[in-house]
């Protein structure tokens, strides 16, 4: 497997080069393309950090972080704006709420990233714009409503939408279900998985769960105190974990289910749920 993101012994952190401080130290890691990847850690560890870096949104002290081969740490205001424009990251940040201007109507928000790009027409944006809104499993009716008059899982769909429709290289997910009910959570993880099969999208899932990403992702990634402290296939990290924070989560997540395994348990679920409502 080929790699699209290549960091290499990468300080990673806020403020500027001489003044300011790094909140991971000497990471190395990579995404191939087609990759599902999960990132765990404790709150504060850096897993944002570290993935706000793949759209340059972070101060690299030291070693490189590499997208598609481009090396972030080159890209200066108008080659970096360029960079986050061509949509080869998108990132899904935590925060539903704040990643959608309150005052812009659906299709607005949603077709953002396509009107920059400026090659398509008006009705071909606003094909776009409904299917990727049909995509996420909401009613294309939606598309003149504002953030506001959206219940809380419906933007989180459309923040979905909004990155989707760009067809990244990299869609990163951080915390994507955490504010999701637990039908509406197994539907948004089918519906990556499908993307990820259907558009050969590399996919970052963050979360302080393990269980939540455990059962989505190829491989997993532990970050403990600004260190990677666990690299390697999701079935192996679970079988033999090697380090004590990896095995206390694995201990406090009680549901956690074999990776497969909880496909095949989604699967029970819906068919009793198909029964239990006709
Ligand atoms: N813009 C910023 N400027 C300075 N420091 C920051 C900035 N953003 C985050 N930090 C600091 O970097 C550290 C790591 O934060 P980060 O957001 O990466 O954590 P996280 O692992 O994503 O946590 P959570 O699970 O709570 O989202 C924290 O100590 C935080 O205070
Ligand atoms: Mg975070």
């Amino acid at each position: 497997m080929s790699d699209l993101v290549r960091i290499e012994k990468a300080g990673l952190g806020y403020g500027g080069r001489s003044r300011g401080h790094a909140v991971l130290r000497d990471i190395s890691l990579t995404i191939g393309i087609d990759e599902r990847v999960g990132l765990i850690g404790e709150t504060g560890s850096g897993k944002s950090t570290l993935a706000r870096s793949l759209l340059g949104l972070t101060t690299v002290f030291s070693g490189s972080v590499r997208v598609d081969g481009t090396d972030l740490a080159s890209l200066r205001g108008r080659t970096l704006r360029a960079f986050r424009r061509s949509g080869v990251v998108q990132y899904v940040y935590q925060d539903p709420l704040r990643s959608l201007d309150p005052d812009v109507e659906v299709s607005a928000s949603i077709a953002e990233g396509l009107l920059i790009r400026a090659e398509l027409s008006t009705d071909e944006v606003r094909q776009a714009v409904d299917d990727a809104i049909r995509l996420v499993g909401l009613d294309p009716s939606l598309r003149k409503r504002f953030p506001g008059e959206l219940s809380g899982g419906q933007r989180q769909r459309i923040v979905l939408a909004r990155a989707l429709v760009l067809s990244p290289q990299l869609l990163i997910l951080d915390e994507p279900v955490s504010a999701l009910d637990a039908s509406s959570r197994v539907q948004i993880l089918d519906l990556l998985r499908l993307v990820a099969d259907e558009r050969r999208m590399s996919q970052l899932f963050i979360s302080h769960d393990l269980g939540s990403v455990a059962g989505v992702t190829d491989r997993l990634i532990v970050l403990y105190r600004g260190e990677i402290v666990e690299d390697g296939p999701t079935a192996q990290v679970l079988e033999e974990p090697r380090h004590p924070y990896t095995k206390l989560l694995i201990e406090s997540a009680p549901t956690l289910a074999k990776p497969g395994a909880d496909r095949e348990r989604r699967r029970e679920l819906r068919v009793a749920l198909e029964s239990f409502t006709s």
